[in-house]
């Protein structure tokens, strides 16, 4: 946190935050809403949070920046589960899944051994991230290991908190983005010496999917996981139904798709398996059992056809969510929220305002191993926030206009909100991102 010296400022307008978790008490409670609130941020961190009055004659003398009534301060969010060599591939006709690789990632991603692409498009992602008020990630790179240093290095640029790693693929992919068991460890063993816990950046060590490593390229990434366990495991688990059958041929000595990871060391506290849409009764209880956690990537889900995660029956199992991009279409944390407010309605039930917003921030933080540093507005935490307008087009503000409280506001917001709501995002303190007034 010591790249920016940040002087003191404080940001006043309507607050949000959580002192509980609305899963566990009636959601409610757990909301601590000012509508006329200030949070105090100096050396990268908050260091006075609350109401207005309270924070500013405690503090007389500092800068204070008021966005007005309409505005709204929360954490930033986060997003357990992106791809950022695949910004470019957004909206990609007609295909599922693994037709969708072939077809359209997979020649992608073969460009990102070029370390200036990588770094290009690693610039233009995380600009996305910031204009959707998305502050942190956890980012699948290519199987090159140069597109993982170009991560980083923007992403510490900007000083954001990311989590990332280098795709490990031993088969089942074009020849340019196979590696192999051993390289697949050297390559990703380096690059989580050079790059875990410095600064802000995480390593996730990342087997694309179990179809694409053999099962010594698996074991060989768990007994690296085993040996540095306080990194990340990412990977993609139970999304589409030909993926399945294939798992089941491919390891046909072991149970089931969550079987085969757990025979190999990777499953546990820090991993997080995207989508996790068809799992069995037995691998659902056996994730529970874990301590892992699921990245719910809705509209990714919806866009590639591949089916609808039903959140209340994976309750066992911490969730988080995630835009899945380009898998999924869009970068917005709202659009995300929509898409699992629509997949809940499907399986019959709603997703509550402050679950959601809780999800999209201290959820996804927890599940990145982050919750202690980010992803609620309190004193101690570091100073990555949003900063959104409630009122961001003229639809939006005849409905708040009407809204009852803050939770039919932070409705509305779900289901009608885009990036266009996101006027400034601030990373360590700093203000990264600024709404132009002519977007
Ligand atoms: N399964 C394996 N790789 C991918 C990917 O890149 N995107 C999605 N959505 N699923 C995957
Ligand atoms: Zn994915």
């Amino acid at each position: 946190m010591s790249q920016y010296r940040t002087p003191p400022v404080i940001l006043r307008g309507q607050t949000l935050a959580f002192n509980g978790n609305p899963f566990k008490q009636d959601p409610s409670s757990t909301l601590r809403h000012e509508c006329d609130g200030a949070v105090m941020l100096e050396g990268g961190r908050i260091i006075a949070a609350g109401r207005a009055g309270d924070v500013i004659s405690a503090n007389p003398g500092y800068d204070v920046t008021h966005y007005g009534d309409d505005a709204l301060i929360m954490a930033g969010f986060v997003d357990t589960h992106m791809h950022y060599p695949q910004t470019d591939i957004v909206a990609s006709y007609g295909e599922q899944l693994l037709e969708w690789l072939e077809r359209y990632t997979f020649p992608e991603e073969q460009r990102y051994g070029d370390p200036d692409y990588a770094r290009l498009m690693a610039d233009v992602f995380l600009e996305q991230c910031l204009r959707n008020g998305t502050t942190s990630a956890s980012v699948y790179a290519t199987v090159h290991p140069e597109s993982v240093d170009a991560f980083f290095q923007a992403a510490s640029d900007r000083n954001m908190r990311m989590a990332c790693g280098k795709v490990c693929m031993d088969r089942n992919a074009p020849a340019e983005l196979i590696d192999t068991a051993q390289t697949a460890y050297d390559q990703s063993a380096a690059l989580l010496k050079r790059w875990h816990g410095k600064g802000r950046n995480t390593y996730a060590i990342t087997p694309r999917f179990a179809p694409t490593s053999t099962p010594e390229q698996l074991e060989a990434l768990g007994a690296l996981w085993q040996e540095n366990p306080n990194a990340l495991m990412q990977t993609h688990i139970s999304e589409n139904a030909e993926e399945i059958k294939w798992v089941t041929e491919l390891f046909d000595d072991l149970p089931d798709y969550f079987g085969v990871y757990d025979a190999f060391g990777l499953t546990g506290p820090g991993a997080i398996f995207g989508h996790a849409i068809h799992l069995t009764d037995r691998e659902r209880a056996a994730m529970a059992a874990s301590g892992s956690a699921i990245a719910h990537c809705p509209t990714s889900n919806a866009f590639l056809g591949s089916g609808v995660f039903n959140m209340a029956v994976n309750r066992g199992t911490p969730i988080s969510l995630a835009s899945d991009v380009g898998g999924g279409p869009d970068f917005s944390m709202f659009a995300t929220l929509r898409a699992a407010a629509q997949a809940a309605r499907y399986h019959g039930h709603s997703l509550h305002p402050v679950q959601a917003f809780w999800l999209a921030t201290i959820g996804g933080a927890e599940v990145l191993r982050m919750g202690d540093r980010v992803g609620n507005l309190a004193v101690g935490m570091e100073a990555d926030l949003t900063v959104l307008d409630l009122k961001s087009t003229e639809q939006i503000a005849r409905r708040i206009d009407r809204a009852e409280n803050i939770e039919d506001t932070l409705f509305a917001q779900m289901i009608l909100a885009d990036d266009r709501a996101v006027r400034e995002t601030w990373i360590g303190g700093v203000r990264q991102y600024q709404a132009t007034l002519d977007r």
